[in-house]
This record gives C-alpha cells, sequence and structure tokens, in this order.
C-alpha cells in the first residue's frame, strides 16, 4: 500500500461513516486522491463500505499504530524508548540493523504496519497484514559480549509469554528456542541479530512479531496452524496497549538479563516449556533428526535432550524442535 492508502486507512480506521469530502479535507487533498486511497486499501483486502448520503467505513474498526499513543501509555518508562512507527518497510530489523551499526541508541523501536521482506528465524519469511499483526523491533545494547548473551532469545520469549497471558491468552507455551504458542498454533516469533565485538559491547535487535487477529491473508500463505491474540481472549485487542506492555515487560526482564544472565530466569521458562519432560525429535540442520526426551534448557539457554547416551545440549539457531512422537 503506498503513502495515500495508508492515510485513508488511518481516515477510516475508527469504523465511522466518512464523507469523500471530509476525508479529502482533513487530507489536504482531492476527492480523486482518496477514491485511489479506497481503491487502493480494497485492493489491500480491507472491506470497505459505500453508503449514498453517508460516505465510507470499513466492515471492522482497526487498531492502527501511533508512536505517541504508546509513549504515553508507558508513562515513566517511556524514557526507555525511542518509539517510531512506520506505515511500510522491507524488515523491521533489516533497517534496525542499518540504524544499529551507524550508532542508534539503545531502546530505539522501529514498528510497522506492513513489512514487504519479513524475516523469520532459519531464513524463513515472516508473513503479516496491515492491522492484524504486531510487528517490531527493539534495539537493545549490552556491555557483554554476544558469548555471554547466550539465553537471551528465551528470556524475550519468557517476555513475550508473561505480556500475553496478561493480556488474558490462557495455555500460553514457549516451544524452544523461542516460539510463543498456544494449543491451537503459533502466537508470536522472534528474531534476535546481534552484532558487536565478541567480547563486548553488543547490540541486540530484537524482532518480534505478534499474530493479533485471524486474517486469511496471512493464514493462507503460511504452512503451519497459526493462532491469534483476539480468538484466543474473545476481545479485541489495541496494538498500541500491546506493544506498550510488551516494551515494559521487555524492558523489565533485559534489565535482569543484563545483571544477572538468564539463570534467575530458567524456572519460569520450564514452566512454561511446551515439551517439558515430554518425548520429541530434534532435526538437525543436515536432515538428520534425534529423539529424546526434553529436559528443559540450561543456564545458557541449550535444549537438554536425553537420548539413550545421556542428556546432550543443542544450541538455538542449530536445531528446529517437533511436536510429540509417540511414546
Ligand atoms: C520466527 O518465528 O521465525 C521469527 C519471526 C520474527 C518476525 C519479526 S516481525 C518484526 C521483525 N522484522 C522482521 O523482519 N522479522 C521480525
Amino acid at each position: 500500500m503506498n503513502t495515500m492508502a495508508f492515510k485513508t486507512l488511518r481516515a477510516l480506521a475508527d469504523g465511522g461513516f466518512h464523507s469523500g469530502e471530509a476525508i479529502a479535507q482533513t487530507l489536504g487533498v482531492t476527492r480523486s486522491a482518496v477514491w485511489y486511497g479506497i481503491r487502493d486499501i480494497a485492493g489491500a483486502g480491507f472491506q470497505v463500505e459505500k453508503v449514498r448520503g453517508r460516505g465510507y467505513r470499513l466492515s471492522r474498526p482497526l487498531s492502527l499504530l501511533d508512536a505517541g499513543a504508546v509513549s504515553g501509555l508507558l508513562g515513566p518508562q517511556s524514557a526507555t524508548f525511542v518509539i517510531e512507527v512506520i506505515d511500510s518497510i522491507d524488515s523491521t530489523n533489516t533497517r534496525l540493523m542499518q540504524r544499529a551499526a551507524a550508532g542508534a541508541p539503545s531502546g530505539l523501536v522501529l514498528a510497522a504496519e506492513a513489512q514487504t521482506a519479513g524475516r523469520g528465524r532459519r531464513g524463513r519469511t515472516w508473513r503479516s497484514a496491515v492491522g492484524s499483526t504486531l510487528t517490531f523491533s527493539l534495539l537493545w545494547r549490552f556491555a557483554q559480549g554476544a558469548r555471554e548473551l547466550a539465553g537471551l532469545s528465551l528470556a524475550v520469549g519468557l517476555a513475550l509469554a508473561r505480556t500475553l497471558r496478561a493480556a488474558g491468552a490462557t495455555g500460553v507455551a514457549l516451544k524452544w528456542p523461542n516460539d510463543v504458542v498456544l494449543p491451537s498454533g503459533k502466537l508470536s516469533g522472534i528474531l534476535i541479530e546481534m552484532q558487536g565485538d565478541v567480547l563486548g559491547p553488543s547490540a541486540a535487535v530484537i524482532g518480534i512479531g505478534v499474530n493479533v487477529c485471524a486474517d486469511s491473508r496471512v493464514a493462507d500463505q503460511v504452512d503451519q496452524p497459526l493462532t491469534d491474540l483476539e480468538s484466543a481472549t474473545g476481545n479485541a485487542v489495541d496494538r498500541n496497549a500491546l506493544l506498550a506492555r510488551m516494551l515494559a515487560e521487555l524492558s523489565c526482564v533485559l534489565g535482569s538479563f543484563a545483571q544477572n544472565g538468564f539463570s534467575p530466569l530458567r524456572a519460569e521458562w520450564q514452566q512454561l516449556h511446551a515439551h517439558q519432560d515430554r518425548r520429541v525429535r530434534l532435526l538437525l540442520p543436515d536432515g538428520e533428526s534425534l529423539a529424546g526426551i526434553a529436559r528443559g534448557v540450561a543456564d545458557d539457554g541449550v535444549l537438554l535432550l536425553e537420548t539413550a547416551a545421556g542428556v546432550q545440549g543443542f544450541h538455538s539457531g542449530e536445531l528446529s524442535l517437533r511436536g510429540e512422537i509417540a511414546p
């Protein structure tokens, strides 16, 4: 969607009727520019009703991102963050990695309504849809080097799980290393990219995608079961409030992690571990797989798998954990 389409979408986001003339006046554009905007948002999959004498409205209201609203909701904690909202970008992670290399401050958040090249773990594509997904990246700087931050992705998963539970989702679990899942499917994914010196200091770009409401534009393109926060809670979700709560929780968990590492968070992580003490199969990068019992994680975040050969540790990023197998 182009800039005019996003402006039109923002003008209609409240779900009320707005005449073409009123939208044109508010945006300071011509009626035909509004018409093109309406055409483009309809083309992007939004249902726009047109009623003679009343104007246009969206079939359902949209909670669009607003940096000022997120800062307001964060209150005094907003001082920790610099929040930027972008209509459309290739990938918030890609852009934030560039900004980090150029010296951007810790706490910089890039949140996007649309990503044209959203990236997932292990080189996968991350699909999202305007208004239905929360996609953002947070830059966090550490005095330590990457080696000492080995449990970071698990700590971030825990912060997300806490937030999503507090938002009313029941049955939230963590799938190693850091997918947040419900029994009905994946709710959220995390992609962390590092830069800096091995011995420190270092910077982490923490990219997070949350499925907020069901959207066939996403589900049709993804080959794994997905679920979303609105279906899980039965309530409409204000994405600005969700982002504010996530940032507040991330600041708390990252502060603790920088001081004391993953170890104090480990017991809580294991309580939420979807596969704890269950039989699992690990798919190795070379295509081989290994069956065993998932015995949780070590203080540095490695997965502990009990096999006939004993308990072995596996690093995140090397492996993928697949569902339970028959005993
Ligand atoms: C995964 O589950 O594989 C991780 C998904 C991470 C997606 C987020 S969306 C915001 C940020 N920008 C990206 O390109 N990816 C992450």
